[in-house]
Formats: structure tokens, C-alpha cells, sequence
């Protein structure tokens, strides 16, 4: 095992031990058959499972894309002593095949995906991710591109934005929640997250404002998920992550919010479901199931890892491997 270089700034990685338990059987395999074994990171943040895989694997290479600048130039620093087998793309996860064909590699022995935000994003306040702090109205994860939940606010029409804070946010007062956003937006104040945040408190009445924590949680997340494209990323990730995923490739996810962990439920079902008609004691030629779920269902994080890291909480894990080609 190679010595951990200082990281910074300090971040805790989620399920860190799990995930490699995870991948482990595929990245082993790999190594006893060809010395060498490539992974890919999808949501590289500040690179801290990564690290952990090239500290465990000298054999290994991690292809680590993230879309977020900023957090690519930290993750760089994070991995700089294990030189070429750490192979950082400045890239949006769902064009992970395009990147692997750049790179003239045909397929990787793991995917691990950790998705949303991260701890970093939430805390440089000029992102304007968090409802917390007063920052321009950005959200976007690549600010080199793409447009800013000002944006959004500013053209989208009535309807679309109330089925943005319904369908993302799971918003039961988003109808109230535009009209003040449309009033705010002619009068010129809807300038800030702090902004944002004072008109969803004020739209939503007195008493469903004492439950639940800060009702401008539910907005904020609506908007971030569409101002990145979220879910629409992720439905094109997962199939791509398992096409180019090797006999005896795993995929790991970790999802924080049940949108995204529905899209990757459904797309792991899909291919692990035999095409042999119920009833039928062996499968048919040709359909079997290409895939199995390593574990069924999904696990949690443990209470102590919760208690000690709160972004746990809401994280659910799914697992998948490779069976035939
Ligand atoms: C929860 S953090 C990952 C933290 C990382 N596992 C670690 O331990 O440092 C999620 C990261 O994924 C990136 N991300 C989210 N959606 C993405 C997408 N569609 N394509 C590429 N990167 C994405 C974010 O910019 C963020 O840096």
C-alpha cells in the first residue's frame, strides 16, 4: 500500500470501506489475469475514493472525470503522487464512453458513481448551491458553461417552473412558490439565494414552515437538478457505465435523493431480468441475464458512519456485476 498524501481541503468520503469491498472482486480479478486493472471514478469531487483505490492497487488506474473546474484542480493536487495512474477528464459522466475512446481503452473492470454535490460545492458560497449562504443565483456544477438557476428563474415560463419545484423538489406549494418568483422577477429583486430563499419562506404558510426544516431546501435542490440536467444525466450514464463494463465488472452507485436513486434502480432491473418467459425451469438460449445485482435492494450508511458524517444519511447504495458479454 502506497503512503497517503496530505489532502486537502478535509473531506470525508462516504461508504469509502464499501465501495472498494465493492469493486475489490473485479479489480483483483483483473490484476491476477493482466498485472493491471483500470477503474473509473464518474464523480471524481475532491478525489477521496480514488485515492483510496490507487493507495490500495498498485496495479490499478483510475480514469476520473468530474464536470466541476474547480474540483478537478483539487483533485489534481489530491492524486499527483501517483502520477500516470490517475487520469483526470474535465467531463460530464454521462459521455464516459467518448472518453474511454479517446483514451483507446474498450472497456474498465468498475464504475463508481457518488453522485450530487459536494461537500466542497456546498461550501464555496459564490456557487450558490446552498440556501444557507447569499451568493448570485449559479447552481451550475460547470460554470464554464450552460445556464445559471438565474437563468432558469428569469425565462422559464409559469408552468415549467412549477413542474420543476413539483416533479424535482417534490414542492406541494410550487404553484405559490412562481407567482411571488414571476412578481419578484419583474420587480428586479430576485437577486441572490438569499432572495430566493426569503420568497419561498414567505410563500409557504406559517404552519408547514415549522416541520420539515428549511422550506427553501426543496427549491433549491429542483433548481440544481435542472440547471445540471441531473436525471437526464444520469438515465444516459448508467446505460453507457454498462456497456463498457468488462465480464466481471462491477458498478457502484451511491444516490442521495430518490429521483436519482429510482433512475439507477430501474436501469439495473432492466438488464437483470432473464427474457425466458416466468414459469420455464432454465432460461432460454439468449436470455439470460447479462447482469446481476450483487446484493438485492439497496443498502444505508451505518448509524456511526452517519453520526460522525451527516451526508450519509440520505445515501443508498446499488451494486451491480457483469455476467456474460
Ligand atoms: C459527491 S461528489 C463526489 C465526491 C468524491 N467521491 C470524493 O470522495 O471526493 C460528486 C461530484 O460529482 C460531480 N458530478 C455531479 N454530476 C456530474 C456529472 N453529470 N458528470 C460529471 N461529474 C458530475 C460533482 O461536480 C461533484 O464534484
Amino acid at each position: 500500500m502506497q503512503q497517503a498524501p496530505d489532502v486537502q481541503p478535509k473531506h470525508v468520503p462516504v461508504a469509502l470501506d464499501r465501495c472498494i469491498a465493492l469493486l475489490a472482486p473485479a479489480i483483483e480479478k483483473s490484476i491476477a489475469q493482466n498485472k493491471s486493472a483500470v477503474i473509473i471514478d464518474a464523480t471524481l469531487g475532491l478525489a477521496g475514493h480514488t485515492r483510496e483505490l490507487l493507495m490500495r492497487y498498485p496495479e490499478l488506474t483510475v480514469i476520473g472525470l468530474d464536470r466541476d473546474l474547480s474540483a478537478i484542480a483539487i483533485a489534481q493536487e489530491n492524486v499527483k503522487d501517483f502520477g500516470s495512474r490517475a487520469v483526470i477528464v474535465h467531463a460530464v459522466y454521462d459521455t464516459l464512453e467518448t472518453v474511454l475512446e479517446d483514451l483507446e481503452i474498450d472497456s474498465v473492470d468498475g464504475i463508481l458513481f457518488d453522485l450530487g454535490v459536494s461537500s466542497m460545492q456546498l461550501d464555496e458560497a459564490d456557487r450558490g448551491f446552498a440556501y444557507s449562504q447569499d451568493a448570485p443565483l449559479d447552481m451550475r456544477m460547470d460554470q464554464s458553461q450552460g445556464i445559471s438557476a438565474y437563468e432558469v428563474l428569469m425565462t422559464y415560463e409559469r408552468n415549467a417552473l412549477i413542474r420543476i419545484l413539483r416533479n424535482y423538489g417534490d414542492e406541494k406549494f410550487a404553484p405559490r412558490i412562481v407567482d411571488r418568483i414571476i412578481e419578484a422577477r419583474s420587480a428586479g429583486t430576485l437577486n441572490s439565494t438569499k432572495a430566493l430563499a426569503e420568497i419561498v419562506k414567505e410563500s409557504i404558510p406559517a404552519p408547514a414552515r415549522r416541520t420539515g426544516g428549511n422550506p427553501a431546501k426543496r427549491t433549491f435542490q429542483a433548481l440544481r437538478i435542472e440547471v445540471n440536467q441531473e436525471l437526464a444525466s444520469l438515465e444516459r450514464a448508467i446505460p453507457a457505465a454498462l456497456r463498457v463494463i468488462k465480464v466481471e465488472g462491477r458498478i457502484v452507485v451511491m444516490s442521495y435523493q430518490s429521483l436519482e436513486d429510482k433512475i439507477v434502480k430501474a436501469e439495473f432491473a432492466k438488464v437483470c431480468k432473464s427474457g425466458t418467459p416466468l414459469g420455464l425451469p432454465v432460461d432460454l438460449p439468449n436470455s439470460a441475464a447479462k447482469y446481476r445485482l450483487i446484493f438485492s435492494g439497496s443498502e444505508s450508511a451505518s448509524a456511526n458512519e452517519i453520526e460522525s458524517n451527516p451526508r450519509a444519511q440520505s445515501m443508498r447504495l446499488r451494486a451491480v456485476e457483469r455476467l456474460a458479454a
